[in-house]
């Protein structure tokens, strides 16, 4: 029954806008209005019973645990997080959460984020186009998502008051685009509001986020919720545009709304408001449903896990292995696996794959004798003993596979790394072990990227896992024996040294500030700008097949738009899936654009020896710069070259083509300097002609390139019109453009 929030006194209306439990929202039962379930995570259902806490500290009921933002990253595959998202609605709705938290799309802006692991990537798009198919998938089985967190919470480091300082343009062209994508594709039922500050305003008291933006700009409708805790005053935060305000009980957040609206402070209006959208999660919370089959999420599980790996390195075809006689599996991640990370995501895995169990599994169908070295532990920093009787057995192996990583404990919700290399130890057990093995495999498991470099030319093959969850285990195995074929990529650039990185100065900020000073360079975009050499750029995976990508097509679809066509072959004896990767070059407009920006994407399987032919839209985004003076996006008129790119550093074809562009002009006035006026496609051309006439008096003429008018062209139009004492005048300038004379350049003195 829907209720009728007129027929609430203000104090039952203004109980509904805090949480009614660390869980739940406020029931009004005189009103027949029942409190709804909100519970974590993106990639499982952390639904607590019995205690509560938004750490990950506290039991919580059993339940698969998916593969982690990370890994579906990896796998540039939107059907890979649409099964997670319908398996995830079908394990909240058994544990009757109505509203899921996740997914968390902010980016990872540097590799020691502490919560990369929970997000998708370093490139707004493929981030927006995982997590809206997640969160339709989600919300077609029932349950509501969160998209998270609003905005610019891309660091753990004083989360709570930092303040992400970030230029307009950064901010719309990267760490909000990815929600745009979300809430105006998939509509998710709440967005939650970060912790921190943006630009020095915290983010749940942001109106120009959390209403001008949100509401205004993108038509959202659903719901603002709070991050854990992150409401400050909740009489601002209602007025920003923050609706429910997590957890409760808020008996004291009740009263001051209630306060402020008594007061006047607070328009009863909005509180009116928010209770209509918090009621209208009420009125759409599923009923709760049967629980489903737990055994074939965890086979899903497994099947998805495999599709996000990625294999970095393969040298002498070492994988997939061969029927080799013996393989040594070294290290503790193989007998206890990282599969997830930590914090309030933290799933209670309903069960967990051991790697060693797998790999023996697949060993005994092909005579392969395996044995076992635990190599390190991740409590004993030097591990001495364990290392030597590892590389004591490596000798005696045809194959070792060495399972490293990030220890949970370098790695979580609530703190930043401090470091990306591997830990000594293990950086120690693989060099060793490499140096006597007849061929080294190495398979990673962390949240983050890690540095390779201490023991990359060491070892023949690298697959890396990042966090697979609770089937990867399994997934490693079938990939390592080639039951399964590694088709992830990059999600996240890996450099040579965390100085090499774009925030390396900046990141996590000093004294309550954090600066995006490398505006839209996150991650790719910087390293291809600069043309710095990385260990394994964005886009980067091997597969066990061969592909030929040919015979690209690029069609131009009116002023701001194109599609693409590729042919790809499997040149190889294998099935595998390939993704195609479009991006767009450009250095039209009038600001500083990355050499290339992702664009579009696609994965599809291709058998041995068949070829299929892709096509690819691209939208008028994929040309599009923000425009701060226009507070817009603009396509600017010209030449845009469209890539298909192996990766974001190898480009395989390019065509160029030429938009018309939006046909917006940014405004010019007297204060725009001269280079600009001449550019103006209406008013350059006359005043070209003005200009050179005056040169001609005074006997020289108007060479673009000669130091003269270099100097010239970077000054302010109206310093000019002042030194031209009158020879050319404002009101003329303006009238070039179809404006009529403003007070503020008659005041600039330009009428003299
Ligand atoms: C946590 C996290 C958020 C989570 C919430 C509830 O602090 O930042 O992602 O959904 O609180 O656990």
């Amino acid at each position: 029954m829907k209720a009728d929030p007129n027929t609430l006194s203000l104090r039952q209306k203004a109980s509904l806008l805090t949480g009614g439990g660390f869980w739940s929202t406020t029931a009004v039962p005189e009103a027949g209005i029942d409190a709804i379930v909100l519970s974590d995570g993106p990639h499982g259902v952390r639904r607590q019973k019995h205690g509560t806490d938004h750490l990950g500290l506290e039991h919580s009921e059993p339940a698969t645990c998916f593969p982690p933002a990370v890994a579906v990253g990896s796998s540039w595959d939107e059907e890979v997080a649409a099964k997670i998202g319908a398996a995830l609605a079908k394990e909240a709705r058994a544990l009757g959460v109505d509203i899921l938290l996740g997914p968390g799309v902010n980016i990872k802006r540097s590799p020691l984020g502490g919560r990369n692991f929970e997000y998708y990537s370093e490139d707004p798009l493929l981030s927006g186009r995982l997590a809206t198919a997640y969160v339709k998938a989600l919300q077609a089985g029932g349950v509501g998502a969160s998209v998270k967190h609003f905005a610019a919470n891309d660091q753990e480091t004083d989360r709570m008051v930092i303040s992400a300082d970030v230029d307009e343009r950064t901010l719309r062209e990267i760490h909000l685009s990815a929600f745009e994508r979300v809430v105006t594709e998939a509509g998710p039922a709440t967005v939650m509001c970060s912790y921190n500050r943006v630009n020095g305003v915290p983010a749940s008291e942001n109106r120009r986020l959390l209403t001008d933006v949100l509401r205004g700009e993108w038509g959202y409708t659903g719901a603002v919720i709070s991050d854990w805790g992150a409401v400050r005053a909740r009489p601002t935060a209602l007025s920003a545009g923050l609706d429910l305000s997590m957890p409760g009980p808020g008996e004291y957040a009740t009263q001051a709304l209630v306060d402020a609206v008594t007061s006047g402070r607070v328009e009863e209006s909005a509180v009116d408001r928010a209770v209509e959208r918090v009621l209208a999660l009420v009125d759409a919370a599923p009923h709760e449903a049967a629980a489903p089959d737990l055994d074939a999420h965890h086979a899903l599980a497994r099947e998805l896990a495999a599709e996000c790996a990625v294999l970095l390195k393969n040298a002498r075809g070492v994988l997939p292995l061969d029927r080799p006689a013996s393989v040594l599996v070294v290290g503790e991640f193989a007998t206890a696996p990282r599969y997830q990370g930590g914090g309030s995501s933290h799933v209670n895995a309903t069960r967990v794959d051991v790697p060693l169990e797998f790999i023996e599994a697949h060993a005994a169908t092909r005579g392969t004798r395996v044995t076992y070295a635990r190599g390190f532990d991740t409590r004993d920093e030097d591990g001495a003993a364990l290392r030597e009787a590892a590389v004591r057995a490596a000798g005696e192996a045809e194959v070792v596979v060495v399972f490293a990583g990030n220890p949970e404990a370098e790695e979580s919700e609530g703190f930043d790394r401090e470091r990306i290399e591997l830990p000594p130890s293990q950086v120690r057990l693989i060099k060793e072990v490499a140096a006597v093995a007849a061929r080294t495999v190495v398979v990673l498991a962390n949240g983050g990227v890690v540095s390779l470099e201490e023991w990359h030319d060491d070892v023949d093959a690298i697959l890396e896992g990042f966090l697979l969850g609770q089937g990867g285990g399994a997934a490693i195995a079938d990939l390592l024996f080639g039951e399964a074929d590694p088709s992830g990529r990059l999600a996240e650039t890996i450099p040579h040294r965390l100085q090499d990185t774009p925030t390396y100065l900046s990141f996590p900020g000093e004294q309550g500030h954090v600066r995006y000073s490398e505006g839209v360079m996150v991650g790719y975009r910087h390293y291809g700008t600069i043309d710095a050499p990385v260990r394994y750029p964005f886009g980067h995976g091997l597969g066990y097949t061969e592909y030929e990508v040919s015979d690209m097509r690029v069609r131009v679809d009116g002023p701001a738009g194109a599609s693409v066509e590729v042919t790809v072959t499997n040149t190889g004896v294998r099935s595998g899936k390939y993704v195609v990767q479009v991006y767009v070059s450009t250095q039209a407009g009038p600001v500083r654009r990355p050499e290339r920006a992702l664009a579009a994407f696609t994965k599809v399987r291709v058998e041995p020896g068949r070829a299929t032919r892709v096509r690819l839209e691209l939208d008028r985004r994929a040309f599009a710069y923000w425009d701060v003076p226009l507070a817009r996006w603009v396509v600017p008129e010209g030449t845009y070259v469209v890539q298909v790119g192996e990766n974001a550093a190898t480009v395989l074809h390019e065509q160029a083509v030429h938009l018309e562009g939006d046909g917006v002009e940014p405004p010019l006035s007297l204060q725009a300097n001269v280079g600009e006026w001449l550019a103006h496609p209406a008013a350059g051309p006359p005043l070209r002609a003005r200009i050179g006439s005056l040169m001609a008096r005074s006997g020289s003429d108007l060479d673009d390139d000669g130091d003269e008018m270099r100097t010239v062209a970077s000054m302010p139009m109206n310093q000019i019109l002042n030194l031209t004492g009158g020879a050319i005048d404002g009101d003329w300038l303006l009238s070039l453009l179809g404006a009529s004379p403003t007070s503020t350049d008659e005041q600039e003195g330009t009428h003299s």
